[in-house]
């Protein structure tokens, strides 16, 4: 195969993330562009999760600096039935936001990355939970005079576009949320008190997602969503662990045995284990259910030679609760499934 040297990036124009890599390929000069080059991978998976329909960008094209935000090889999601991928496409096509609500580990944070991969949109993550300072979240002036203003985090959002990603919304202070209302209905604009009342509209590709637990007295800390918040999230979508109690996925056992690397009679019984700890997690038995990428952490300490009962008081046991007795259900769980098949 001739060899290919790469002879210079140029970059075209001021806001177009447009670069020229400029190749030589044998004798034949190749051009190209990034940009390009980012629509090429995005292709196929808009296909495999049946979103190709959903143009989130509807032509714009986001200043080259916001393009470190737009996330990148995020890891597979397995969608199952659910159509999980498809339905928060939809939703943020036709209404601009939507809420994700399920247990710890379901997912949510992960597919949030995914859907702003494939709609190549920059994302703008806020942890709800955190005590993140007003200052942050709308702006501050630095120094003295008026033109030291800085942008927070949603204020830059609703000029600049791409995803507003609230975690654990439900944890989200009073004030915030109020001052979140007037942009997520028809007004559809921010305003800035700090800086003499400036109306911020919001950006046409402006797209709002936020997620939390769902509230209920095993889910500690959480608290009902703000009813006026609640009401402008138009679209719901509740999400579940893909194995549950008797309910045991194929394709969570075939994630388990590529990244655990473990045999598939291991991954089964790993993935047993962790159907019935989420069972008894949602009944508020235990404080905690594994998500998938626990498993995965206890497969790969198994696929190292140790021992699977024995990896699982490093990982599983230990992440469940440092409560002895509550530790011992779990070792309950593991023996029963590791001695019955
Ligand atoms: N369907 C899935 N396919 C692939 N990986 C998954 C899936 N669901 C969860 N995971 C993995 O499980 C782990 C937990 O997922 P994530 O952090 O997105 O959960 P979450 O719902 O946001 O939890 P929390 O409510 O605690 O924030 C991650 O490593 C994630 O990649
Ligand atoms: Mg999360």
């Amino acid at each position: 195969m001739a060899k290919r040297r790469l002879l210079s990036v140029n970059k075209i124009g001021h806001d177009k993330d447009i670069f020229r890599h400029k190749t030589e390929m044998g004798k034949t000069k190749v051009r190209m562009t990034t940009l390009k080059l980012r629509e090429q991978k995005r292709a196929p998976l808009a296909s495999k999760y049946d979103i190709a329909k959903y143009d989130m960008r509807q032509g714009y094209q986001f200043p080259s600096e916001l393009n470190q935000l737009i996330p990148s090889n995020t890891p597979e999601y397995v969608d199952m039935e659910n159509k999980y991928v498809e339905r928060i496409m939809r939703a943020i096509y036709h209404f601009k936001q939507c809420a994700l609500v399920g247990p710890s580990g379901t997912g949510k944070t992960h597919i949030v990355y995914l859907v702003a991969e494939l709609a190549g949109l920059p994302m703008w993550e806020i942890n709800c939970g955190l005590q993140t300072s007003v200052y942050d979240l709308f702006g501050r002036y630095i120094g003295l005079g008026k033109g030291n203003w800085i942008d927070g985090q949603i204020v830059s959002w609703c000029r600049q576009g791409g995803i507003l990603y609230l975690d654990e919304a439900n944890m989200m202070r009073q004030d915030v949320a109020t001052r979140l209302n007037p942009i997520l209905d028809t007004r559809g604009h921010l305003v800035l008190n700090e800086k003499d009342n400036e109306i911020i509209p919001r950006h046409p590709q402006g797209y709002l997602i936020a997620s939390m637990n769902p509230f209920s007295a095993e889910f500690a800390g959480t608290k009902p969503l703000n009813a006026a918040f609640r009401r402008r999230l138009t679209v719901w979508i509740n999400f579940d662990y893909l194995s549950v109690g008797e309910k045991i996925a194929q394709r969570e056992i075939d994630l388990v045995v590529t990244k655990g690397k473990v045999d598939e009679q291991t991954a089964t019984r790993i993935v047993k284990v962790g159907a019935e700890l989420r069972r008894q997690y949602k009944s508020g038995d235990l404080p905690y259910g594994p998500s998938i990428g626990d498993l995965v952490n206890w497969a790969v300490l198994s696929s190292e030679g140790i021992p699977s009962p024995q990896a699982a008081e490093e990982t599983i046991i230990s992440m469940t609760s440092d409560n002895e007795e509550l530790q011992e259900v779990v070792r309950r769980v593991i023996t029963g499934v590791f001695t019955s098949l």
